[in-house]
Formats: structure tokens, sequence, C-alpha cells
């Protein structure tokens, strides 16, 4: 079910919301449960039944899914806005698209999906929507657990989790530390993040290295400097959704996505579906990807 079903989170319930998980305990994978590393096409076929006239999941190619995409979810408050509701509701609904974005791309068996949740500039909307959007964060990772342990999803964090409100970097330790052994997709959210911040970040621990003698300053190459982005280890972005139809990038992975596809929609992101997903993937393949070169013809 869309929309408001999980109901408003309470704004004074961070400290009950911490207790609950410690009470989750630990849900390992059931005994004898085999981790199903590929893509079940018959699931991923019921999935996608009852398509709408203008796609269909054989309008793309399952040996052609990208590995790693990305998603900059926006439009949000203007979803709310437009059927009368408070910004915060847009937020919370949109809860229910990010759960069905993670669904969809374990179905479709891409490797890493990544959300631009929470920027370093966010800090600057009004109090009360940060504390909304710092619980609903929270309260998001804990529902959603049965989810990553279900589909073996491992969680990462992107950005400096560390400053966030205690209660909020508690559950996501939490979240990091339940979901660390599962070896499915791996989805990273992006919470605190901003790409300028992470570059400067990056150049800090090279000069360290540099100063410790463990790196030369004259074999210094890009993979250092991946090396020591919040992504490391990670592939880049073959594919970036933005939702709301902006043409930007908002300090988002600058480095990373060099040269990542681009699909922007003009859906918001609480309107944004499987169908609207497997559109971008469409999109995506119908592309000619040069990485600079040419393709010969
Ligand atoms: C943009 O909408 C979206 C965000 C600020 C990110 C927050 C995303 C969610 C709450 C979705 C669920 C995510 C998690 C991790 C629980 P906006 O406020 O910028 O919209 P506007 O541009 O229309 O004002």
């Amino acid at each position: 079910m869309r929309g408001l079903s999980r109901g408003m989170p309470s704004l004074e319930r961070p400290r009950i919301m911490t207790v609950a998980v410690l009470a989750l305990g630990a849900h390992p994978t059931p005994a004898g449960t085999e981790i199903q590393l590929q893509r079940d096409e018959q699931k991923l076929r019921s999935y996608y039944a009852e398509a709408p006239e203008d796609i269909s999941l054989d309008d793309v190619d399952l040996n052609r899914i990208p590995s790693h995409v990305s998603l900059i979810m926006d439009g949000n408050g203007r979803w709310a806005k437009s059927r009368g509701m408070a910004r915060s509701e847009g937020h919370v609904a949109g809860v229910d698209s990010l759960r069905e974005a993670v669904t969809t791309s374990v179905r479709l068996g891409v490797d890493v999906l990544s959300a631009y949740a929470f920027s370093t500039e966010n800090w600057r909307r009004p109090q009360e929507e940060v504390n909304l959007l710092m619980h609903l964060f929270a309260t998001t990772l804990v529902n959603e657990l049965p989810l990553f342990y279900q589909e073996n999803v491992r969680l990462r964090f992107l950005g400096d989790i560390e400053s966030l409100p205690k209660e909020t970097y508690e559950v996501f330790r939490y979240g990091l530390d339940e979901t660390a052994h599962h070896d499915g997709m791996t989805f990273a959210l992006a919470v605190n993040y901003g790409s300028r911040a992470e570059l400067v970040r990056a150049a800090r621990l090279v000069a360290e290295d540099v100063a410790k003698g463990t790196l030369s300053l004259d074999d210094l190459s890009p993979d250092d400097i991946s090396d020591r982005l919040y992504t490391q280890g990670l592939p880049d972005p073959e594919l970036l959704i933005r939702t709301s139809g902006e043409l930007r990038l908002s300090n988002y992975l600058l480095w990373q996505l060099a040269y990542t596809e681009m699909y922007v929609t003009d859906v918001l992101w609480p309107d944004f579906t499987r169908w609207e997903y497997l559109r971008a993937i469409r999109s995506f393949q119908h592309r000619g990807r040069r990485f600079g070169g040419v393709v010969e013809s």
C-alpha cells in the first residue's frame, strides 16, 4: 500500500525507537536458506505482470542490467503540496517508493543501489523537517530490516553519519552490523553526504598517507582517490536516476558519476514505481556508451 499507510512517525519517539531496535535482536539468515545470488526470473515476471501500455519487462535486456543504479530522490515536498499535505507527509510517502526501488533492484539483479537521502546542505531546512527526516531514516531502517534479511541486502552509508543525532547514528550502526554478512545487493544510503566534503576528506587522507610515507605523491592515481571515498570498493554508478525534473547533480557523487548515464524524469519521488524504474533502464540500454572513446559502426 502506498501513501501514509504507516502513519506519521512521532518526533518524540527516538529513544523508544532505539530500544525497539535493540529488542529486535539478531536475525541471521534462516538456517538452511540458500543465498540466492541469481536473479529469479519467474519471480521477476510476476513482479512485472500487469504492465502499462508503454512498457513491459520485454522492453529491457535482462543481460544488460546496470550493475550500480543511483537515485536522487526529489520532489517529496511538491508531491505533498500538490495534495494539500504537509511536506513531511511527502517524505513519509517517499519511503514507500524507496522500498519499492530496493525490491525492484533486487529482482532485476542490480548489484548496488545507492540513494541520496540527506545532503550536507539539507541541515539548512527548518529544524522541524530535519528532525522529522532523522527520525524517519531511523524508523524506516528498523521497519525495513526484515526486507534486508529476506533479500540478503547489505547496508552501507555514504557520508558523515557519526555527526548525526545519536539515536539515528546508533540505529544506522545497528543496521550495518546486522547486514554485514549479507552478500546479495548492496544498498548504499547517502546521509549527511556532500561530494565536495567527501573529496576534501579524501585529499586529507591522501596527505596523511603521504606524510606517513605509505603513499607516494609521484605515483598518485585516480584509484588512490577512489579508495578514499565513502564509496570505496563499490563500482561507479552506471545509471543515475533523478526524479522531479531538475537537471543538476546537487553535490552528489561528483567523482563517481564521471561516466554515468543520467535519466531525469518529471515524476515526483513518491510516484516513482517499478515501471518508471524500468523506463529508466530501457533508456539506459538505448544509449551508446563510449567512455570518451569511439564506437565502431
Ligand atoms: C527530496 O524531496 C527528498 C529528500 C529530502 C530526501 C528524503 C527522502 C525520503 C524521505 C525518502 C525515503 C528515504 C529514507 C532513507 C527513509 P524535497 O523535500 O527536496 O522535495 P521538493 O524539492 O519538492 O521540496
